[in-house]
């Protein structure tokens, strides 16, 4: 059966559905292939490649030029996939900015979304790329660009005000025509609920298994990472080719097998 190219809507009717969302990241056209052919819905350019790929200690040296290079190299080799590409660190600090850079990523790299970090202080920003019909992917939780703001990579939304704040942002978000969202690292039952509570997809990395979706870093769950977070599974093991390992991995998410409690925090 040939498949269908995924797009923002077949995400809300996938969520309406309740079938689980698969998402992963990629920065290159081999890897895109296989992401390809293993079915994944979702394929993110993340600028995690500052890690992963460049070997910087975080995201926040990642230019947008970078970016545009490792989207076009996906896009490339993107089929069925919808593609979505992180915006990096500094290049949507105004809505005026932020449209320049959206419209780089989409027409030079190939972006079909774009995702930015944050919550309130975007609204406009998301307003004016919605309204100029690029779609926007939120992320809220743990804000790898904040690192140095939040102290460390730690569990955001533990205590009753935080949670509370994260969920009055991710509606605020919605509101201001955000079409996916991204939770990273916070617990839960905290996911679970701004999960029911938005109409658009809610897609996961360390927020449980009650999320719309779940995204990892490619690197991570083929085990590359030698200090992987304790919400990756690594699902390279028993024999098995990294086909096979991103596939076990997008039928662990669609079966809601992926995450357990084991990779979840409360
Ligand atoms: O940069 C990235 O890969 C990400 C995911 C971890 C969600 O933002």
């Amino acid at each position: 059966m040939s498949r269908k190219n995924i797009t923002i809507r077949s995400l809300v009717e996938m969520k309406s559905a309740g079938e689980k969302i698969s998402v992963l990241t990629s920065y290159d056209a081999s890897f895109t292939q296989l992401i390809e052919s293993a079915g994944v819905d979702v394929i993110l350019v993340g600028d995690s490649l500052g890690m992963v790929i460049q070997g910087q200690e975080s995201t926040l040296p990642v230019t947008l030029d970078e970016m545009i290079y490792h989207t076009r190299n996906v896009a490339r080799a993107r089929n069925h996939a919808l593609l979505v590409s992180d915006m990096p660190f500094m290049s949507y600090r105004s809505p005026e900015l932020a449209l320049e850079s959206a419209g780089r990523l989409m027409k030079e790299g190939g972006a079909q979304m774009v995702k930015l970090e944050g919550g309130a202080i975007h609204l406009q920003t998301i307003r004016q790329l919605s309204g100029q019909g690029i779609p926007v992917c939120g992320h809220l939780g743990l804000l790898p660009q904040s690192v140095h703001k939040l102290g460390g990579y730690r569990v955001q939304g533990r205590g009753e005000r935080d949670a509370e704040q994260i969920l009055d942002d991710a509606v605020a978000l919605e509101e201001a025509g955000i079409d996916l969202l991204v939770l990273e690292c916070v617990p839960d039952q905290l996911a679970a609920r701004i999960s029911r509570k938005l109409t658009i997809p809610v897609i996961g990395i360390g927020a449980g298994v009650d999320c719309d979706g779940q995204v990892l870093v490619l690197y991570d769950m083929l085990g590359i990472n030698p200090h992987p977070p304790s919400f990756v599974e690594n699902f390279l093991h028993s024999g098995r080719t990294i086909e096979e390992a991103i596939k076990a991995y997008s039928t662990a998410v669609k079966q809601a097998d992926f995450p357990t409690k084991e990779h979840s925090f409360s």
